[in-house]
């Protein structure tokens, strides 16, 4: 099959490769899942899981990727709950190959039915997002109706999601971003805007939850708008930022069936957008992930046309 492959950590992006690979073969609990669409996030490149196993063993060349939409064409043994044929998206193992592939190998449990009139490109763009909004909205941050949320990063990939699913829960929403995010970031829902270039972020009125997606310097100030007692949710990597009497917690995204099925229901009724940026065949793939100006939006990669 045709996968794109990485075998040198230091390369980066630059580094990617369009290559023929053996297909996967399904383990117990596993599917093969034709993959329609797919996508990757832009750090995965530097995790240790992209290079080895679970025993620290060295398995490049690693097809990296890690997000889907497409079609279930095998069950392995004991397999149950999805069938061959079904369309499926969801998010694959970090320890195992990934899905800018023709195929790839995943547990059922990570994924989730697509609806038919769900498209792969869009089915493939709310996993990552998604999934990441609302674990650090809801099952982090346990944000609850007519609570104040602070969400940085407010019109890129994750930050939109979380934006839009926190007004729906009732939340009063502060998104912040550059001076030109303002109104992205407002057409998403966010009721005002911190422009982190000109405003004061420590002039932001006292909210109950920060989402933050940028860690250092900018999550340490954040801890500061937060309430007594109230919660900073990141997914930027350990950070030394506390609210005071409050927690801080750093996640890494999991998959979930059904906060996948939660999402997708919210897309098909219009409540949820995606945030595509560009989207290219698989043969393009190197070079849609090398682009030579900032894409902003989510990058997908359409395998089957
Ligand atoms: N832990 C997890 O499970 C997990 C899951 C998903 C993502 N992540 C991480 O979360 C981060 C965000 O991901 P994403 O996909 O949402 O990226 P993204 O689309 O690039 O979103 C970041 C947004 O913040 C803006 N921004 C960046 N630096 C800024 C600054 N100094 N001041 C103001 N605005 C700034 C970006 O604007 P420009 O486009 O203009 O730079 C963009 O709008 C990444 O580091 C990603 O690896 C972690």
């Amino acid at each position: 099959m045709k996968a794109i492959v990485v075998t040198d950590q230091a390369a980066g992006t630059a580094g990617m490769k369009l290559a023929e690979r053996p297909e996967p073969q399904a383990a117990i609990n596993d599917v093969i899942v034709q993959v329609h669409a797919s996508a990757m996030t832009g750090d995965e490149l530097s995790w240790p899981s992209t290079w080895t196993d679970r025993h620290d063993r060295d398995r490049t060349p690693s097809i990296p990727g890690h997000e889907l939409a497409g079609v279930v064409t095998a069950l392995g043994y004991g397999t149950t709950g999805l069938s061959v044929g079904q369309r499926v998206f969801g998010l694959t193992d970090w320890y195992r190959d990934g899905t800018l592939a023709e195929y790839v190998v995943v547990e059922a449990r990570n994924l989730a039915p697509l609806p038919g009139d769900v498209d792969f490109t869009v089915g493939s763009a709310v996993v990552m997002p998604g999934l990441t909004a609302w674990q650090g909205l809801f099952e982090h941050g346990r944000l609850r109706a007519g609570q104040r949320v602070l969400i940085h990063g407010a019109a890129g990939i994750v930050g939109s999601m979380a934006v839009q699913l926190a007004r729906e829960a009732g939340a009063y929403v502060i998104g912040t971003g550059r001076a030109t995010h303002r109104q992205t970031a407002l057409t998403f829902g966010a009721q005002e805007f911190v422009d982190l270039d000109s405003d004061t972020l420590e002039n932001t009125a006292q909210v109950d939850l920060v989402f933050d997606v940028f860690g250092g310097d900018i999550a340490k100030r954040s801890a500061g708008v937060i309430r007594t007692g109230g919660t900073l949710v990141t997914v930027a990597g350990p950070t030394e930022a506390r609210p005071d009497g409050g927690l801080t917690i750093d996640f890494v995204v999991v998959p979930d069936r059904a906060q996948l099925s939660e999402l997708i229901r919210r897309v098909r009724d219009g409540r949820l957008r995606t945030n595509i940026g560009h989207v290219s065949p698989l043969e393009d793939a190197v070079a849609a992930f090398n682009p030579t100006e900032r894409v902003k939006g989510k990058t997908i990669i359409r395998v089957r046309p």
